[in-house]
């Protein structure tokens, strides 16, 4: 049977990858340790940096940025640098974000400041940072108009902004108790909705649209991407460590303020008073997510999910998505609800 989703990814997926490959320099920088690294964490290498076939992530975010620029009627061929440049930026995010986390697991594996110290992570990450406007300029080589690449780069360096504020109130907020779930949801609005609307936005401008259509795409993201942190939260209290391929504990350690939590404190002393005690033992994280079943958190979180599930789709169906990308935008949103990984 014909699946939109799946024939898209197939063919989409592979060109971002070689696009990011090209930018990465995997091919000339094989032996050189400093790329290494972030050839590791792209997950194209094992860390003797022997090549690898694996899952390095999910790529929704190029896969967004291309589904977009295609139902927004463009040529998503043009617009691989975007979604490349996209991509590496979230990965720059990923290995600074699990240094500020202290994550050893990401995507089933060994974190890079795990394997190679805090210090050379955050030159890995910032290598990834500057690159990613290196895949950004390469827009100019597929067409793309010189003004519509210098957008993209001001839109991709308003997003790192909001992404970076967004990660600073995350860790703001593990030491502060009067987080409201207005202030979490900017929160997030920053850390991950930034780069999701981002990608879509980006996918419908390099199509050639109007604001007033490539302003619903950025919505559509925006929501989608809050709908998604929520339901990262969900998966980083109760979700399984072997399909997440990161730690269910560490959220709970680090005293995030995630929204089941938030929900969590603001219905149960008991709950209050253990999330400010500064030990962890064996216990805490199982004793925390009991208190978070007897509340209820898991079901306030998951209405908030829908809510912006829901929301993203109606900005999408807003501006009649064209062909198989407008079903498989439609899919996604779908399969992004209720994941498990
Ligand atoms: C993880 O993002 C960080 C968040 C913003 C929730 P993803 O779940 O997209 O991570 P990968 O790239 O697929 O590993
Ligand atoms: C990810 O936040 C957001 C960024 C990296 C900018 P989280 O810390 O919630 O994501 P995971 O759970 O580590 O993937
Ligand atoms: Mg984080
Ligand atoms: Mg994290």
């Amino acid at each position: 049977m014909f699946d939109a989703l799946k024939d898209l990814s197939t063919e989409m997926i592979p060109a971002v990858e070689a696009e990011m490959r090209d930018v990465l320099k995997l091919k000339e920088k094989s032996d050189d340790q400093f790329y290494g690294m972030m050839h590791y964490h792209m997950g194209w290498v094992d860390e003797d940096l022997l090549p690898l076939e694996i899952n390095g992530g999910k790529r929704i975010r190029p896969f967004l940025c291309l589904l977009a620029c295609a139902a927004a009627g463009g040529d998503w061929i043009q617009a691989i640098p975007a979604a490349a440049s996209i991509e590496i930026i979230h990965n720059f995010s990923l290995v600074h974000d699990d240094i500020q986390d202290a994550s050893p697991t990401r995507r089933g594996r060994v974190t890079v400041w795990k394997l190679w110290g805090a210090n050379q992570a955050i030159n890995a990450g910032d290598a990834m940072f500057a690159l990613a406007h290196t895949a950004m300029e390469r827009l100019s080589t597929r067409g793309v108009m010189d003004s519509i690449t210098i957008l993209a780069l001001r839109m991709l360096d308003d997003a790192c902004l909001a992404l970076t504020m967004g990660q600073y109130s995350d860790m703001q907020f593990e030491v502060r108790d009067d987080v409201s779930v207005d202030d979490y949801l900017s929160m997030i609005g920053g850390k991950t909705a930034a780069l999701l609307s981002l990608s879509t936005e980006l996918g419908a401008v390099v199509s050639g649209s109007e604001p007033e259509i490539s302003d619903h795409y950025a919505a559509f993201g925006r929501d989608l991407g809050l709908a998604f942190q929520i339901r990262d939260d969900i998966l980083g209290i109760w979700g399984d460590e072997t399909i997440i391929g990161k730690s269910a504990a560490t959220d709970i350690e680090t005293r995030k303020k995630s929204l089941p939590v938030l929900y969590g404190l603001s219905k149960d002393e008991e709950l209050r008073r253990l999330y400010r005690e500064p030990e962890t033992n064996d216990e805490f994280v199982d004793r925390v997510v009991e208190h978070l079943d007897s509340t209820g958190s898991r079901e306030f979180a998951e209405n908030y999910e829908k809510k912006y599930a829901d929301s993203a789709l109606a900005h999408l169906e807003a501006v009649s998505p064209h062909g198989d990308a407008g079903v498989a935008l439609l899919q996604m949103t779908g399969r992004l609800l209720n994941r498990k990984f």
